[in-house]
């Protein structure tokens, strides 16, 4: 059974909007239901569950409710941090052994290839992430803003979601960093990176259009992304190119 977790339990304190954001319309749809859309038809998915922010729930339900998305069974309040609400989550799950992918409510355009490639992976690897490469040179300051470090930008990647692992893995990763008075992390790869040291930690290649909607400008973009696929999907398909899958929509991207 493979258990898809919409984190969706943050504020968007830097996007500023005064609701969640993962609640603003783009393209004529609240963003999570954007980004349900994807897992509901995933034929890789089994059941849904999302963790929305403290007084939302009953915002998320009758998205859930509206649309008719019958995968998701269940819409509980999020947690003070990223990794808290992950951990209620778990508890939600419960014990039984199960394939679990956490996924940001803030990227709509994962695709069904993401998360195909995701679920095969957890065949081979206990946990699995989704990275693309950086355009840009990652320098490392310090707490003056001087350069400390220029790592290799071949070896580097820049994370998105989802990221996905085997229950028993990530539940005995946040068990053992529970007692840790100095736990600190922003993601669920980190967790196991830290607590289970030694664990392959699958990295398969994410796109360049499953952002996180995070600042205002993420918000247009987004917006153009969505038309596109719209546009793209209404071409006809003997036209020369190839079809890609994008917001699980086929569409055709047209070659020179
Ligand atoms: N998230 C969550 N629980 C939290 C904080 C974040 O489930 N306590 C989720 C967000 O809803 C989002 C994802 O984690 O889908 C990525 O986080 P981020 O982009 O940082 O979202 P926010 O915390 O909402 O944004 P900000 O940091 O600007 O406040």
């Amino acid at each position: 059974r493979t258990v898809a977790v919409i984190l969706a339990g943050g504020t968007g304190t830097r996007l500023g909007l005064g609701i969640p954001k993962q609640l603003l319309k783009i393209a004529g749809k609240p963003i999570i239901e954007h980004t349900l859309a994807v897992f509901e038809a995933a034929p890789e998915i089994d059941e849904i569950i999302v963790l929305m922010a403290a007084g939302h729930v009953a915002d998320a339900e009758r998205i859930v409710e509206q649309a008719g998305f019958r995968k998701v069974t269940k819409v509980v309040e999020g947690g003070e941090s990223r990794n808290a609400t992950t951990r209620l989550a778990l508890d939600t799950i419960g014990p039984a052994d199960c394939n679990i992918l956490f996924h940001d409510a803030v990227r709509p355009l994962v695709s069904g290839r993401i998360v195909r490639e995701c679920v095969n992976a957890l065949w081979t690897y206990a946990a699995v992430d989704v990275a693309i490469p950086s355009a840009d040179t990652i320098i490392e300051v310090d707490a003056d803003d001087c350069i400390t470090g220029i790592p290799v930008r071949s070896r580097l990647r820049r994370g998105q979601t989802p990221q996905a692992f085997r229950s028993g893995t990530i539940r005995e990763a946040y068990r053992r960093a529970e007692g840790d008075p100095d736990f600190a992390a922003t993601d669920d790869c980190g967790v196991v990176l830290r607590y289970l040291p030694g664990t392959p930690i699958k990295v398969i290649d994410g796109a360049d259009e499953n952002i996180k909607v995070t600042h205002p400008v993420d918000v247009h973009l987004a917006d153009k992304l969505f038309q596109l696929a719209a546009a793209q999907s209404h071409q006809l398909a003997d036209h020369r190119g190839y079809t890609e899958e994008l917001a699980g929509r086929t569409i055709v991207v047209f070659g020179g």
